[in-house]
């Protein structure tokens, strides 16, 4: 098994190590694996051609890793704990021997309906354990997994399917979120409507609702889990084949689809893992994020069953039947390590401190945070009142296309500072560039985030469109890759997150592109041009701020924003959601006719007295004309 750094020393060590020697750093952590042959070389990368190899040579399946090796010494040990969306239904808990089974006979079930290696498989699940086992069976037999969140529309869904080609899909009748229930599988069969091809779907009975069974096409999970037995061999990878593909949301219209491959990621999923959350033997893990975001395919799924872990899985939502529920589910079963998103901290605090002085959080050891920079207000918070000053809290930068933690405290190792993700992890070598395209040196600097080394876990590819993936991340700064976000580098070299510098909008810790947003506005008939920014919000981090040119006028302007919404939701999904619509009557644009965002962004901000120098638009007069109604 990984050996966990153990002080800051070791951390210094380890991070000198890791940059004078790479391939021996990498190697010694690569060892502890379970490999049915081993690599000839550790890492050849080339970032310009865009050509990364970690492990090269070596055969594996990932699964033994996650679940085989763990059999003989701890075959009992709880492996996932799901608590379901109401308190009121039972707990389920997989032994490491019970998920190696139903994992095994699942992927037989795909099998048997005629998946194999290299096929592409989609995953519409609501946070049951069936998603995990889902996900790990395509690895046993080496097919590719692409989750896709299940608050997705159909469209989304269709459109990430067909991107894939994926030949199956797994979903579930429906899910309950909270006091609501959502018909998946009705979402689902509408996607499939232009998903040619898909040519089987396995559908898992959640709650129960009365669907459509199309026959020659549609399965039920426990009829066909029935005709299967539970041995299955693990299809031998090599290192660099593709494990998943995870749709992420960029500066342009379509959502990209990341490719993880093998080794490199397992390798990195088990190290972050143990090192940043100091994980030991008996403890019990829980990330509340969902597994259709790279959070929870790292840090629910892979990360914690690769450490011999137990992870706990949450169907429901935050404030459902109140807020009390994450510090419930916390008490119940002795939660050691609590690792959730800033968005839903700041929901709770919102609350009555009795929501959360109610519950006995004394098992409490570590907590953290992912997916967007945390204020100072929600860390404090956090820090007092769920881990009573007890407990060091992980700020957690990193991104799909990392696939595991980058930055971070190495919780009780290395130094906190509260909104600051603090220090990179051995192995990664961050970055700061400034407009000129050079590497800023020193501390006491800001500049674009980028990596100059290659990592185990990093995106090797964008699904069918390598260029895509080479255009975006690696041509910004020759050499590098580049994040897409902003960064301070302090005297002390800490590193603080700044939030993007792209036209990506973070609502709630999840990445929408505002092109993505304008491009499913423009769907209404009667827009005429949208223009999308995001601005600070409160609980959400960002909100979506949308200026909309419509022919002919709305007579009824809230109406209009209701059918706009409607569009949204049947386009993307609810989270893409506007906060505000502001219809105007022309867009700020520069004479060649390109949007001026930056205005648009400050006077969403209310900043109306920083829009700079506005005489060269093209109109200017457009600009008071959305001061004056602006919402
Ligand atoms: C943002 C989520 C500040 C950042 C794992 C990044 C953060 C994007 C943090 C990736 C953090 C994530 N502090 N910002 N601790 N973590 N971000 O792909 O802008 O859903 O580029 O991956 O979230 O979002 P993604």
């Amino acid at each position: 098994m990984i050996k966990k750094i153990e002080s800051l020393e070791d951390y210094k060590d380890q991070y000198q190590k890791s940059v004078e020697s790479p391939e021996q750093f990498w190697s010694e952590i690569a060892n502890t694996f379970s490999w049915r042959k081993t690599w000839d070389r550790v890492v050849d990368w080339d970032f310009k051609d865009l050509d990364v190899k970690w492990f090269s040579g070596a055969r594996l399946n990932i699964t033994e890793n996650c679940l085989d090796r763990h059999l003989d010494t701890n075959g009992d040990k709880i492996a996932i704990i799901w608590e379901p969306n109401d308190p009121k239904e039972s707990t389920i808990k997989y032994s490491y021997e019970e998920l190696h089974q139903e994992v095994c006979r699942f992927a037989n079930v795909l099998r048997k309906n005629g998946a194999k290696k290299g096929d592409t498989i989609c995953l519409y699940m609501p946070m049951v354990p069936e998603l995990a086992i889902a996900v790990l069976a395509c690895a046993r037999i080496g097919a590719i997994h692409s989750v896709v969140f299940a608050g997705f529309s159909a469209k989304a869904l269709s459109d990430r399917i067909n991107d894939a080609k994926c030949s199956l899909l797994v979903t579930a009748d429906g899910s309950f979120r909270g006091a609501k229930t959502i018909g998946l599988k009705e979402i689902a069969d509408d996607a499939l409507e232009s998903c040619p091809s898909i040519h089987s779907t396995i559908v898992y009975q959640r709650t129960g609702q009365p669907i459509n069974m199309r026959s020659g096409r549609d399965l039920w999970w426990h009829e066909e889990m029935e005709k299967v037995g539970e041995n299955c061999d693990a299809e031998i990878m090599d290192s660099e084949d593709p494990l998943f593909i995870l749709y992420t949301s960029g500066s342009t219209g379509k959502p990209k689809g990341v490719v993880h491959t093998t080794a490199g990621y397992m390798t990195y999923a088990e190290y972050s893992f143990k090192n940043v959350f100091q994980y030991e033997d008996g403890d019990v893990y829980w990330c509340t994020a969902d597994i259709g975001w790279i959070t929870g395919h790292s840090y629910i799924v892979y990360g914690p069953l690769l450490a011999g872990a137990t992870t706990l899985m949450f169907e429901g939502v935050p404030t459902w039947p109140d807020a009390g529920r994450f510090w419930e589910i916390c008490a119940k079963h002795s939660v050691n390590v609590f690792y959730t998103a800033p968005t839903a901290i700041r929901a709770l605090q919102a609350f009555d401190d009795s929501f959360v002085l109610g519950h006995d959080l004394s098992a409490l050891k570590v907590l953290g945070t992912v997916g967007e920079p945390i204020n100072e207000e929600a860390w404090q918070w956090y820090h007092e009142l769920v881990g009573k000053e007890n407990c060091p809290i992980v700020d957690t930068w990193w991104q799909t296309e990392t696939g595991g933690i980058m930055i971070s405290p190495l919780a009780g190792i290395t130094p906190l500072k509260p909104s600051y993700a603090t220090l990179p992890l051995p192995g990664i070598q961050p970055c700061l560039m400034d407009a000129d395209g050079n590497e800023i040196e020193g501390n006491d600097v800001q500049g674009n985030l980028c990596i100059k080394y290659p990592w185990p876990s990093m995106i090797r590819t964008t699904w069918g469109d390598h260029e895509r993936c080479k255009n975006v991340y690696f041509s910004n700064y020759e050499g590098y890759y580049f994040t897409g976000d902003g960064c301070r580098r302090d005297a002390d070299g800490m590193y603080r997150i700044t939030g993007r510098v792209d036209d990506v909008i973070n609502v709630s810790g999840h990445r929408i592109g505002t092109a993505e947003v304008e491009d499913a506005l423009d769907e209404h008939s009667n827009v005429v041009e949208a223009a999308v920014v995001g601005y600070p919000h409160d609980i959400k981090g960002q909100g979506i701020y949308a200026y909309i040119i419509c022919s002919p006028e709305p007579e009824d302007v809230d109406a209009f924003r209701k059918e706009l919404l409607e569009v949204i939701v049947e386009q993307i999904g609810p989270i893409a959601k506007p906060d505000k619509i502001q219809v105007v009557s022309g867009l700020p644009k520069t004479r060649s006719g390109k949007i001026m965002r930056r205005i648009l962004r400050k006077i969403a901000e209310g900043a109306t007295d920083q829009l700079g120098d506005t005489s060269t638009l093209l109109d200017p007069t457009v600009v008071e004309e959305i001061k004056s109604g602006a919402l």
